[in-house]
C-alpha cells in the first residue's frame, strides 16, 4: 500500500483503519470501542480495551525469542561508558524496579516524578512505572529547581525517581541540590525518593531518600499490571503561553498502536534495526524514539550521553552510527548545525563507514534548507523533515519512507500522516486556499495516542486548543500547504520560542524577570541566532529612581533566569530600554520588537528558497501578528 492509499483507507473508516493498526499489540482484552466519541469535543481511543505498555515493549520480545537481542545500545563519550543491555537483562531490571516501588506503596494510577541524565536507568524507571500502571513525568535536567517545583506541584507524585548528577561539557551538573530545593519549594511533597547515585558526583542522601539499589534489594519482582486504554501512560510538561507549563497526558494504548504503526511505515525500521535518537528522554521525541517505540517494536534503540561536537570532537556522531551499525538517526537541525559549524567540509564523517545508515530525520524545530543541503550532500541520505509537536507525540507531517518515500520538497515537511486532517484556517475560522499562510488546524479527532486532554486542566485544554477554531485543534503553529498537498510549518503564532529544539515560553522567562525588585516591566522575545534557531532576547524596563548600574541589573537578570527555569533556557541576551512598544490597549507588541531586533528586515528564522514567495509569508505572518501574544490563555 502506498501513502495515498493508505491515507484514502484511514480518510474512508479511521476506526477500522486504527482497529488493524491495533493488531500490533498484544491485549489483555482486545477493545471494543476503537472511538468514543461520547463526549466530544473529548474524545478516546479503544477506551475498554485493556492492555500494558511495559509487556508490549520488553516482556513480549523476550517471550518471542529475543531476549538475548539488544534492547538499549548506552554510549556515553562524556564518561567513557558503553554498555549493551539486552531484552532479557531489561525485563529484570524493570520488573526489579517496578517491585520496589510497588513495596513502597506506589500504586496504578499514583504518578512518579524522573529527574535523571541520559542513562539506562532514565528508561528502566519509566518502563517500571508503566509495568506497575504508575504514571511518570520524566522532566528533563536542564530545568533547574522552580520548573522542577512546578511540575510537583501539578502531578503531586508519590515518589519521584533522580539521578545523582547530569554531566555537560566540562562540568558536572549536581541533580540533588536541585531536587531537594525543588521539594522544599513545593507545597506537595513525595513520600520518598529513589536516588542512582553516579559516580561523578554521588549526591548526600537525606531522610526521604533512598539509594537505587539498596531500595530494590530483596524485592519481588512486578508483573505487568492491567491498564484501560485511555488511562494515562505518563505525562510530560510543555511550555504554553503563560509560566504554568502544560501536562500532556499520554493516553496508553493509543500511544502504543500509533507508535507502532510509526516505526515501520515512516522510519522503515524492523525489529531487530538500531536506530538513534539524538535529543533528550526530556523531550516528547526522546519519550517516543528513544524509548517507547523502538522497544515496542523490537528494536534496539541508542541511548547518547554527550554532546554532537567536542565530545571529544565532531566525529562523535559518525563514531556512533558505524559501531553501533544505525539504521535511522533522528535528531534536531540544530545538532547538525552545531556539527557543519565545526566540520564543514565532512572530514570527521569521511572518516567512518557510515554505509548501514539509510535515513536521516529531522524535527524539533524548522529545518532550514542550508541544513538539508548539507546534510544529504555529506551522507548521501535521504533527510527527511517531519513536524510534530508534544501534545501529538508522534508525527502531523511527514515522508513516510518504510510506506512509500515521496518527493522531498526542501523546506516542507511533507505530507500529512493518516489520522491528521489539516486545515489552513484565516482568522475567522475560514479555509484558506492552497498556497495561503494561516494557522494550521486539525480536524477533530486527533487521532490515537495524541493529547486528548490536559492532565486535570480540561477546561484549560479546551481553552487552548479547541476554542479558537470550532471543532478542530489549534497546532498554534502557521503555515501552507501547496498544490501537491505539502505542508510548510513556517512559525508559532503564540508566545513559544524554539531553542536548539527545545520548546521555551518567553512568558515563563518574563515571570521571573518582572519579579526582580528593579524592574517595572519587561518583553520577551525570540531573535533569530546562526546555531540555536532562535535565542530568548529581555527587554527591561526599570522603576524609578533605580540607580544602580545597568550592566549589574542585566547580569542579575540573567543569572535569575538560569537559577529559576535553567540552563536550557539559554537566557544570555538582556537590555535596559526606556520603554516597550505597546497597544492602545496597553499590550506589547512583541512581534514589532521582534522586527527591530533583528534589523530593518523582518527576517524569519529560515524560509523556503524562493524569494517572491518567502516576501508573500513575511506579509502575511505580519497580518498574523507573528510574536504577538496571540494564544487564549491570559497573558498580561
Ligand atoms: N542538564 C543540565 N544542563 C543542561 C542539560 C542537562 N540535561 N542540557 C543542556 N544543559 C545546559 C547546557 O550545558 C547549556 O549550558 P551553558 O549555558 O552553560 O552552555 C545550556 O543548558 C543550553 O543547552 P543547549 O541549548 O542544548 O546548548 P549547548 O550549547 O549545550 O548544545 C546543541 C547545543 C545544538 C549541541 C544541543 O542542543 C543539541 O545537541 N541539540 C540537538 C538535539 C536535541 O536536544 N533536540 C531536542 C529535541 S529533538
Ligand atoms: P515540541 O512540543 O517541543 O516538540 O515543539 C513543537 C513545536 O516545534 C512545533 O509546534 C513547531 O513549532 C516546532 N517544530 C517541530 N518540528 C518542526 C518541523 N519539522 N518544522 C517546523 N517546526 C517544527
Amino acid at each position: 500500500m502506498g501513502y495515498k492509499e493508505a491515507y484514502e483507507a484511514w480518510a474512508a473508516d479511521p476506526c477500522m483503519f486504527w482497529a488493524q493498526a491495533a493488531e500490533a499489540l498484544d491485549w489483555i482484552k482486545p477493545p471494543q470501542t476503537v472511538l468514543d466519541d461520547s463526549r466530544a469535543p473529548i474524545f478516546a481511543w479503544y477506551p475498554d480495551g485493556v492492555m500494558n505498555t511495559c509487556w508490549n515493549a520488553v516482556d513480549r520480545h523476550v517471550e518471542a525469542g529475543r531476549g538475548r537481542q539488544a534492547a538499549i545500545i548506552y554510549d556515553s563519550p562524556v564518561t567513557a561508558t558503553k554498555r549493551t543491555i539486552t531484552y532479557a537483562e531489561l525485563l529484570a531490571q524493570v520488573a526489579r524496579l517496578g517491585g520496589a516501588l510497588r513495596s513502597r506503596g506506589v500504586e496504578k494510577g499514583d504518578r512518579v516524578v524522573i529527574y535523571m541524565p541520559m542513562v539506562p536507568e532514565a528508561l528502566i524507571a519509566m518502563l517500571a512505572c508503566a509495568r506497575i500502571g504508575a504514571v511518570h513525568s520524566v522532566v528533563f535536567g536542564g530545568f533547574a529547581a522552580h520548573e522542577l517545583a512546578v511540575r510537583i506541584d501539578d502531578a503531586k507524585p508519590k515518589a519521584i525517581i533522580a539521578g545523582s548528577c547530569g554531566i555537560e561539557p566540562g562540568r558536572v551538573v549536581p541533580y540533588k541540590p536541585l531536587l531537594d530545593g525543588a521539594i522544599q519549594q513545593a507545597g506537595h511533597k513525595p513520600e520518598f525518593c529513589a536516588i542512582f547515585q553516579r559516580e561523578q558526583q554521588p549526591a548526600e542522601l537525606g531522610e526521604r531518600d533512598v539509594e537505587w539499589f539498596a531500595f530494590q534489594r530483596g524485592v519481588e519482582p512486578a508483573e505487568c499490571v492491567p491498564v484501560s486504554g485511555d488511562e494515562p501512560l505518563y505525562i510530560l510538561y510543555t511550555s504554553g503561553t503563560t509560566g504554568q507549563p502544560k501536562g500532556v497526558p499520554r493516553p496508553s494504548a493509543g500511544h502504543a498502536v500509533a507508535l507502532c504503526w510509526t516505526m515501520k511505515n515512516i522510519y522503515d525500521i524492523d525489529p531487530g534495526d538500531v536506530c538513534w535518537t539524538a535529543s533528550d528522554v526530556g523531550w516528547v521525541v526522546g519519550h517516543s524514539y528513544i524509548c517507547y517505540a523502538p522497544l515496542l517494536h523490537g528494536a534496539t534503540t541508542v541511548l547518547f550521553e554527550g554532546k554532537p561536537v567536542g565530545t571529544p570532537d565532531a566525529g562523535t556522531f559518525w563514531r556512533v552510527i558505524s559501531e553501533h551499525g544505525v539504521k535511522v538517526l533522528f535528531t534536531a537541525p540544530t545538532a547538525f548545525r552545531a556539527i557543519k559549524r565545526v566540520d564543514p567540509k565532512g572530514e570527521f564523517i569521511r572518516k567512518h563507514d557510515l554505509n548501514c545508515l539509510k535515513y536521516l530525520f529531522l524535527a524539533g524545530e524548522r529545518a532550514d534548507p542550508d541544513t538539508i543541503h548539507w546534510a544529504q550532500d555529506m551522507l548521501g541520505v535521504p533527510v527527511i523533515d517531519h513536524w510534530w509537536q508534544t501534545e501529538t507525540g508522534w508525527t502531523i507531517a511527514g515522508n513516510p519512507m518504510g510506506l512509500e518515500p515521496l518527493p522531498v520538497k526542501v523546506g516542507s515537511a511533507c505530507v500529512p500522516m493518516p489520522g491528521y486532517d489539516l486545515r489552513i484556517l484565516g482568522e475567522d475560522g475560514h479555509e484558506l486556499p492552497r498556497g495561503e499562510l494561516g494557522a494550521i488546524a486539525i480536524k477533530l479527532p486527533m487521532p490515537p495516542g495524541c493529547l486528548q486532554t490536559l492532565w486535570q486542566a480540561e477546561e484549560r485544554y479546551r481553552d487552548s486548543y479547541l476554542k479558537r477554531f470550532s471543532g478542530s485543534y489549534d497546532t498554534s503553529d502557521a503555515g501552507i500547504i501547496d498544490e501537491d498537498g505539502y505542508v510548510y510549518v513556517m512559525a508559532r503564532t503564540d508566545d513559544v520560542i524554539n531553542v536548539a529544539g527545545h520548546r521555551l515560553s518567553t512568558g515563563a522567562i518574563e515571570e521571573v524577570l518582572s519579579a526582580l525588585p528593579d524592574v517595572a516591566e519587561c518583553a520577551v522575545i525570540g531573535v533569530a541566532d546562526e546555531l540555536k534557531g532562535q535565542l530568548p532576547m529581555g527587554f527591561l524596563c526599570l522603576n524609578c529612581g533605580v540607580d544602580r548600574p545597568q550592566e549589574e541589573i542585566v547580569e542579575e537578570a540573567i543569572a535569575q533566569v538560569r537559577s529559576q527555569i535553567g540552563p536550557v533556557a539559554a537566557f544570555k541576551l538582556a537590555c535596559v530600554v526606556e520603554r516597550l512598544p505597546k497597544t492602545r490597549s496597553g499590550k506589547i507588541l512583541r512581534g514589532t520588537m521582534a522586527k527591530i531586533s533583528d534589523g530593518e528586515e523582518f527576517k524569519m528564522p529560515a524560509t523556503i528558497d524562493d524569494p517572491a514567495i518567502l516576501e508573500e509569508i513575511q506579509d502575511a505572518v505580519e497580518r498574523l501578528g507573528y510574536g504577538d501574544s496571540r494564544d487564549h490563555e491570559t497573558r498580561p
